[in-house]
C-alpha cells in the first residue's frame, strides 16, 4: 500500500520508459558495486545487480526483469570476476554455479514482480473505469436536475397562468351575474312592486316580492365574493374591510381588522393577490381552525406591504405543514396556491402554526413603476 502511494503509476509506465529506467537502475547498481571494497571482488559479484533485478521485475515486469538479470550476470562477470574485462573467469565451474544460482533465484522474483505489476495495472484500470463511471453518473445527475428544474419552472408558470385565468373568469362571471341576472331580477322586482301596489292584500305577491329581494341580495353577494367591485374602485383596504365584516356576520367568528396609517394603494395585481390570500385564509379558518376569533393586519414598511391573518384555533396539523414544505403534493390548492401567488410577485410567504393557532404572514414588494 505504501509503495503504491509513493509510486502510484509506475506499473503503467510506457514500455520504453520501463526499459530505460530498468537499464538506468542496473547502471547505478553496477556503479555502487564498483565502489564497494575491492576485496569483495569475485566473492559477491551479483549483490547489487540482484537488487536491480528485483526493482526491474517490480517496476518493468517480466521482460525488463529478464533483461536486467541477463545483463547483470554478464556485466558482473565482466567487471567484478577475475580476470577483469573478460567473460572467461578463473574457476569457471564455481562462477557458473553462482551464476546459475543467481538466475534461479531471479526467476521467482521476476514472476512475482510481473504478477504484482499486472494486478496493479488491473487495479489502476478498474479505478480509471470507476472514475469514468462516476463522472458519467455526475453528468447524468446534473442533466436530470436541469431537466427537473425546467419542468418545475414550466409547472410553476402553468399554475400561475391557471390562477390568472381563474381570477379573470371570476371577474367576468361576477360582472355577468351583476349586470345580467342582477338587472333582470331588479326589473322583475319593479314589475312585481307595481302589481303589488294594485293588489296590496295579495299574500302570494308579497311572498314572491320577498323571495325576489332575497335572490337579488344573494346574487349581489355571490357576485361580490367572486370579485369585489370595491377592490378595483376603492382599493384593498375598503374591499378587505367589507369582506371581513361580511365574513364575521356569516361565520359567527369575531374578526378584527387593523390597517397601518400610511397604507396606500398598490398595483392591481398586488391588491388582488393580497385579497385572495385574505379570502382563502379566512375560509380556512372557518373550515378547519375551530376558532372563535381572528385578527387581520394590513401594514406597510418602506417599499413592502405586509398582510397577516392570525387565528386562535387548533392549528394546522404538523404533517400538513410538512407536506406544504415538500411542495404540497398531496394537499388542497389553498395554501400552495397562496405561496405560488406570492412567489410569482417576488414576495415572501410564511406560516407559523401550533396548537394555539395559526399565523399567515405575507410580505410583498410594491412596484412604484407599476401604479394601479
Ligand atoms: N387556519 C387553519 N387552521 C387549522 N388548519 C388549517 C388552517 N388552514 C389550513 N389548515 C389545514 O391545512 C390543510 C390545507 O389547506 P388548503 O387551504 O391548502 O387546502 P383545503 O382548504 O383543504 O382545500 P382547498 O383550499 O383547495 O379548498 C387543510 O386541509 C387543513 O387541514
Ligand atoms: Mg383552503
Amino acid at each position: 500500500m505504501a509503495s503504491e502511494a509513493f509510486f502510484p503509476d509506475l506499473s503503467l509506465a510506457s514500455g520504453l520508459k520501463r526499459y530505460s529506467v530498468s537499464l538506468l537502475v542496473l547502471a547505478v547498481a553496477l556503479g555502487i558495486r564498483a565502489l564497494l571494497d575491492p576485496s569483495w571482488v569475485s566473492h559477491t559479484p551479483y549483490v547489487t545487480v540482484f537488487a536491480a533485478t528485483i526493482f526491474a521485475s517490480w517496476y518493468g515486469g517480466i521482460w525488463p526483469g529478464i533483461l536486467i538479470a541477463v545483463l547483470g550476470v554478464l556485466a558482473s562477470n565482466l567487471f567484478f570476476v577475475y580476470p577483469l574485462y573478460s567473460l572467461r573467469p578463473y574457476g569457471r565451474a564455481e562462477v557458473l554455479a553462482s551464476g546459475i544460482l543467481y538466475i534461479a533465484t531471479c526467476v521467482p522474483i521476476i514472476a512475482i514482480g510481473e504478477a504484482n505489476r499486472r494486478s496493479t495495472q488491473r487495479r489502476c484500470e478498474a479505478q480509471d473505469l470507476l472514475r469514468q463511471c462516476n463522472s458519467d453518473l455526475e453528468t447524468r445527475v446534473q442533466q436530470r436536475t436541469a431537466e427537473l428544474e425546467t419542468s418545475n419552472q414550466g409547472l410553476r408558470k402553468l399554475s400561475s397562468r391557471l390562477m390568472q385565468l381563474q381570477d379573470e373568469e371570476r371577474r367576468k362571471f361576477s360582472r355577468e351575474l351583476h349586470d345580467s341576472l342582477g338587472q333582470i331580477l331588479v326589473m322583475a322586482k319593479l314589475n312585481l312592486s307595481k302589481l303589488f301596489q294594485k293588489n296590496p292584500h295579495d299574500k302570494l305577491l308579497a311572498e314572491t316580492e320577498k323571495l325576489l329581494e332575497e335572490a337579488l341580495v344573494e346574487t349581489r353577494t355571490i357576485s361580490h365574493l367572486l370579485h369585489p367591485p370595491l377592490l378595483d374602485e376603492m382599493g384593498l383596504v375598503s374591499a378587505a374591510k367589507w369582506y371581513v365584516k361580511g365574513f364575521a356576520q356569516r361565520s359567527g367568528i369575531q374578526v378584527s381588522i387593523e390597517v397601518g396609517h400610511d397604507f396606500a394603494r398598490m398595483p392591481r395585481s398586488t391588491e388582488l393577490v393580497l385579497f385572495r390570500i385574505l379570502q382563502e385564509s379566512l375560509t380556512n379558518i372557518y373550515k378547519y381552525a375551530n376558532a372563535s376569533r381572528a385578527e387581520v393586519f394590513l401594514g406597510s414598511k418602506s417599499s413592502d406591504v405586509l398582510l397577516q391573518v392570525r387565528d386562535y384555533g387548533k392549528g394546522i396539523p404538523p404533517e400538513t405543514l410538512e407536506s406544504l414544505q415538500c411542495q404540497g403534493a398531496d394537499m388542497g390548492v389553498g395554501l400552495p396556491g397562496m405561496r405560488e401567488r406570492v412567489n410569482e410577485q417576488g414576495g415572501r410567504f410564511e406560516i407559523h402554526s401550533d396548537d394555539t393557532g395559526t399565523l399567515i404572514s405575507v410580505t410583498m414588494p410594491t412596484d412604484e413603476r407599476n401604479p394601479c
